[in-house]
């Protein structure tokens, strides 16, 4: 099996063989998902803790699905009501949960970097549920497996990723996969929300989405992350989407048969007109929430293999 890492931070440290050995894998587990009986005993005896310090809907509910459909014991840890609101640190509350000999922790946490410095304190493996402006590693295998499957590849395809790249965890870790299996990319914004580095992953920028959309296999939108915005950086909500709200006119420029995705949650009228969203033909979202349910059981698969072979090593080695 060529996937060796112990935990899932991001892309970056993935090769595309390791991308595609997940994907294999989670191609496997969407059949399984479809039946009636979804019960595997891969995870049976294991516990996953799911530390979300962000608000999440689908990434949450995806990994907890996930979880008990392998067999795990799973824990939603409710930060909002933790010790984290008394003041306890990230690593104090990542060391006390790491002393209940959990397997599997999920993390999503507001600061960049934050779930790597977590995965060197604990003994269990580490998923990155979406680190600040960071990475989303599962979001872009999970988006990865929803293009292989729609379009019978992964590469050489042209893909434009439209929107608040400047804010996006997903932009940042789809840039770096769709990158290394070899496609062409375009990020399509204002200049306001475009990151100087981003071009340095390999992508051509573009202000105007028509030109941008042109000849496009894959039409990638983006959530307006007003969250993470201190202001000034969109005119008017009505001026955006004007410019860069994707709605049939805008969509034409792409080729006949290209695929609209979206990360969820969607500002329907924002940075994507409802009709578009909603129309079964052209859009894969919902398509792209059930591949994340399959690619995180795939990723999860693949940890606690290795995390098995790990304890077993060691085992072995007091022994000797
Ligand atoms: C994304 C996230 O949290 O980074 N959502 C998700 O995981 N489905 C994108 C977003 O919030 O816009």
């Amino acid at each position: 099996m060529a996937f060796h890492a112990r935990h899932l931070l991001g892309i970056e440290q993935l090769s595309p063989l390791e991308i595609t050995t997940i994907l294999d894998l989670a191609d496997r587990y969407v059949d399984l998902n479809r039946r009636t009986v979804k019960q595997s005993d891969t995870l049976a005896g294991m516990t996953q803790i799911n530390m979300f310090f962000e608000n999440s809907t689908r990434t949450q509910s995806s990994f907890e699905i996930a979880g008990k459909r392998l067999g795990a014991d799973v824990m939603n840890m409710n930060m909002a009501t933790s010790s984290v609101k008394k003041g306890e640190t990230l690593i104090d509350t990542a060391m006390t949960l790491n002393a209940m000999h959990p397997d599997l922790l999920v993390v999503r946490h507001g600061a960049s970097g934050a779930v790597n410095l977590l995965a060197s304190k604990v003994n269990c493996a580490v998923l990155n549920a979406g680190d600040g402006r960071h990475e989303h590693p599962t979001q872009a295998l999970l988006d990865a497996l929803t293009i292989r499957r729609a379009k019978g590849r992964i590469d050489r395809l042209t893909i434009a990723i439209c929107g608040d790249v400047a804010h996006s965890r997903v932009a940042r870790s789809n840039l770096i996969l769709l990158g290394k299996m070899g496609n062409n990319l375009r990020l399509i914004g204002p200049p306001t929300l475009m990151p100087a580095g981003f071009a340095e992953l390999g992508a051509t920028v573009i202000e105007d989405m028509r030109e941008g959309l042109r000849g496009a296999d894959v039409v990638m939108m983006l959530r307006l992350q007003k969250e993470r915005m201190d202001g000034g950086f969109v005119p008017s909500m009505r001026e955006y989407y004007h410019r860069y709200g994707l709605d049939a006119e805008k969509l034409a420029f792409a080729k006949p048969d290209a695929i609209v995705m979206h990360p969820g949650p969607m500002n329907r009228g924002v940075e994507i007109d409802g009709e578009i969203a909603d129309d079964i033909n052209r859009s894969v979202i919902q398509d792209q929430v059930e591949m994340g349910v399959a690619v995180r059981m795939a990723c999860m698969d693949l940890l606690a293999r290795n995390l098995r072979a790990d304890r077993g090593r060691k085992i072995a080695e007091s022994y000797v």
